[in-house]
């Protein structure tokens, strides 16, 4: 039997057990292919002995309803930047992708299916150019890649983000209060987007739109004219007023180097009472319960169909491409045409121009 293995890694996703799962099953009805997981992303194939679980259809029954991931995952210990002490005890970042490689292949395995974000495919992409046949599957609750239209986990984070909207929209009319839910989506506002359209708020603040507080304080006002509205602003983590940066702050861990966006749904709270807000404001950071729970059924159907494909790839031979869903069609694209850049809400998509239509604010 020839040996493929998994390896989850990054921020976890609704979604991914699914795509384990897809690929233990094609794997299994192939009668070719063993699958194996490594634990906690690549780490697991790192450790000596390696930290490897054999995947078979008995431990991946049923797990696609489940969210985060039975491998699980880390966004530490990156291989293109691994921290290696040297002799004299300081430590140095190196890349360690070659050697990453060739341990993979010691251990036998013939392919490995890489199922991460834009971080996690630069070390596919790293992998691959170091001779180790890979195939990449994308995710991220973001949506932000260019070479897919729809990565899973984001469909699921809308829901959650447009479920915990509506109960915000009664809380805020009972009490003529002006409610801020914070969304996640790093420097894209696909979530906050998609959630002011489903939810209807009167305004939705996003990275690609920086904000202009009088603006904001215009729609307010109209809205309290007969003294007895309410507002529901969506703001995602990644806003920003104009002229402005964004919110967030480093981690005191060391290991952690991005910057921890959150917070800025209590910075506006902050500007619109100092600007005299004519309502009291509150303010409600969802967070990491976007990511959690089960997938929705669309989220499950597109891991799925993510994980067969990747299945399909092995069998094809064709190595160094990442899954993808373009135009309605699961297909794939070269490691070496996925764009670095997140893919960000462009001024003339076709669901800002409905929000604006459908009398949201963008607060410009
Ligand atoms: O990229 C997914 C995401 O959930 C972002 O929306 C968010 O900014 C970030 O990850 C949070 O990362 P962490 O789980 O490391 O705090």
């Amino acid at each position: 039997m020839k040996k493929i293995l998994v390896s989850t890694g990054g921020g976890d996703c609704p979604g991914l057990n699914a795509v384990i799962r897809a690929v233990t099953k094609s794997a299994q009805h192939s009668g070719e292919w063993e699958v194996w997981g490594s634990m906690e992303a690549l780490n697991g194939v790192m450790q000596d002995p390696p930290d490897l679980i054999r995947l078979t259809d008995e431990n991946t029954a049923g797990i696609h309803v489940k969210g985060g991931t039975i491998l699980k995952t880390t966004n530490l210990g990156n291989p293109l930047e691994y921290p290696v002490q040297q002799a004299d005890g300081s430590w140095v970042k190196m890349d360690i992708t070659p050697k990453l490689a060739e341990r993979i292949r010691s251990l036998g395995f013939e392919v490995l299916i890489n199922i991460g974000g834009d971080g996690s495919q630069r070390i596919s992409q790293a992998l691959w150019e170091n001779g180790l046949p890979v195939i990449g599957v994308p995710k991220t609750i973001d949506n932000d890649l260019h070479a897919t239209d729809l990565t899973f986990g984001f469909t699921t984070a809308v829901q959650i983000a447009t479920d915990s909207f509506d109960k915000l929209v009664t809380t805020a009319e009972s009490h003529h209060r002006v409610m801020i839910m914070e969304v996640m989506g790093r420097d894209a506002g696909w979530i906050a987007l998609q959630t002011a359209v489903a939810g209807g708020a009167e305004i939705c603040l996003i990275p690609e739109i920086p904000f202009d507080l009088e603006k904001i304080m215009e729609t307010i006002r109209e809205r309290y004219k007969t003294g007895r509205g309410f507002v529901n602003i969506v703001i995602a983590e990644g806003a920003k007023p104009k002229g402005g940066k964004v919110i967030g702050v480093r981690s005191g861990n060391k290991a952690e180097e991005h910057i921890k966006l959150g917070g800025v749904a209590n910075y506006l709270r902050v500007l619109l009472e100092e600007a005299g807000c004519p309502a009291q404001v509150r303010a409600t950071i969802l967070g990491h319960v976007q990511r959690g729970g089960t997938p929705v059924a669309f989220d499950r159907i597109l891991a799925t169909a993510m994980g067969v494909k990747a299945f399909e790839l092995v069998e094809e031979g064709s190595w160094g491409r990442m899954v993808s869903f373009k135009n309605n069609e699961v297909t794939s694209v070269a490691f070496s045409e996925v764009e670095k850049q997140p893919k960000l809400v462009n001024p003339d998509h076709y669901l800002l121009r409905i929000a604006r239509s459908s009398g949201i604010s963008f607060g410009d």
